[in-house]
C-alpha cells in the first residue's frame, strides 16, 4: 500500500501548528492524504493558503501558538502535532533575554499549554488520543550559537516523557522526533553556504540532509493507531547523527 493509499486517520481531526512551511506543512498535507481533518495554525496567513491550496474539508487559523485564540483550537482533535518552533542565533554572552524567553515560549510553553488544552478535553470525554512533539537533534546535543534553541528542546524531550507518563493512564499517547538537519526555511540561509553545508553534511553519516515529508513520515506513524504500544518515546530522524 502506497502511503497516499493509506487510510490511517480516516474519521479524525487533527491540530497542527506550523503548518504553513516545512515539517508542519509536511505534516499537514499527509494526515490530509490519509484521512483526517485537519487544523493548521501557523502565524502566516499566505503560508497556511499555500499549504491547504487543494485540500478538501482542511482549515486554517492565522495565529500566534502563543495566544488563547490557539488554545481554543484544539477543542476535539484527536491528534496534536506540536511543530511550530523558532531558531534564534546568537552566541551565549550577546544572547538577548527576550530572545530567550521567546524560544521558550514558542517552543516549550506553547506544546505545554496545548498538550494540557488537548489533555482536558479527551479525559473530560473519556476517548484518546494521540500528541507528536517537534524536538530535535539538539535535544540531546549542542550546537554553538543555539544555546535557547538547545535549551527548550531538551527540555521539550523530557517534557514528551512527563506529559507521557502522567496521560497514559487516559488512554493518551504522547511521543516526540527529534529531526536532524532538515530542508526548511529555518536553516535555508547555512545550508546556502558552501562551507557550513559541507561541515553538516560531514556530521551525517547519511550524507544529506532530510527532506520535511521523510520528518512527517515518522510523526504521522507516531500519531497513528500502528504506534499504538508507543508513548513517551523519542524517535530520531536524522540520517544517524546521533549514532556518533
Ligand atoms: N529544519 C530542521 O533542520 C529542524 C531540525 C530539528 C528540529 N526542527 C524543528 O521542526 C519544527 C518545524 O520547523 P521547520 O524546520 O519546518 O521550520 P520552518 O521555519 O519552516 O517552520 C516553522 C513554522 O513555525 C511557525 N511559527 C513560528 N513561531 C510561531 C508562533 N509563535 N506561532 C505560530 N506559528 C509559529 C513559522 O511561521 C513557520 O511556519 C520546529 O519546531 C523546529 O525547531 C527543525
Amino acid at each position: 500500500m502506497t502511503p497516499t493509499a493509506m487510510t490511517r486517520f480516516a474519521g479524525q481531526r487533527a491540530l497542527v501548528t506550523g503548518a504553513a512551511s516545512g515539517i508542519g506543512r509536511a505534516v499537514a498535507r499527509r494526515l490530509a492524504a490519509e484521512g483526517a481533518s485537519v487544523v493548521g495554525l501557523d502565524l502566516s496567513r499566505d503560508g497556511l493558503e499555500e499549504t491547504f491550496d487543494s485540500i478538501v474539508g482542511a482549515h486554517h487559523i492565522a495565529v500566534d501558538v502563543r495566544s488563547e485564540e490557539a488554545i481554543a483550537a484544539v477543542a476535539n482533535s484527536d491528534v496534536l502535532v506540536n511543530a511550530a518552533g523558532i531558531l534564534l542565533r546568537h552566541e551565549l554572552l550577546e544572547h538577548p533575554l527576550d530572545g530567550w524567553q521567546q524560544t521558550l515560549d514558542v517552543n516549550l510553553k506553547a506544546p505545554l499549554r496545548l498538550s494540557r488544552e488537548f489533555a482536558r478535553a479527551h479525559i473530560e470525554a473519556g476517548t484518546p488520543g494521540a500528541i507528536v512533539n517537534v524536538c530535535s537533534i539538539e535535544s540531546f546535543t549542542a550546537l554553538p550559537g543555539h544555546a535557547a534553541y538547545t535549551a527548550s528542546k531538551s527540555a521539550l524531550l523530557m517534557l514528551t516523557r512527563a506529559t507521557a507518563l502522567e496521560l497514559a493512564p487516559h488512554g493518551i499517547r504522547v511521543n516526540a522526533v527529534a529531526p536532524g538537519v532538515t530542508k526548511t526555511g529555518m536553516n535555508a540561509a547555512v545550508r546556502a553556504d558552501p562551507e557550513q553545508a559541507a561541515a553538516l553534511n560531514e556530521a551525517i553519516p547519511l550524507k544529506r540532509f532530510a527532506t520535511a515529508e521523510e520528518q512527517a513520515a515518522g510523526i504521522c506513524f507516531l500519531a497513528s493507531p500502528e504506534a499504538s504500544y508507543i508513548t513517551g518515546a523519542t524517535l530520531p530522524i536524522d540520517g544517524g547523527w546521533l549514532t556518533r
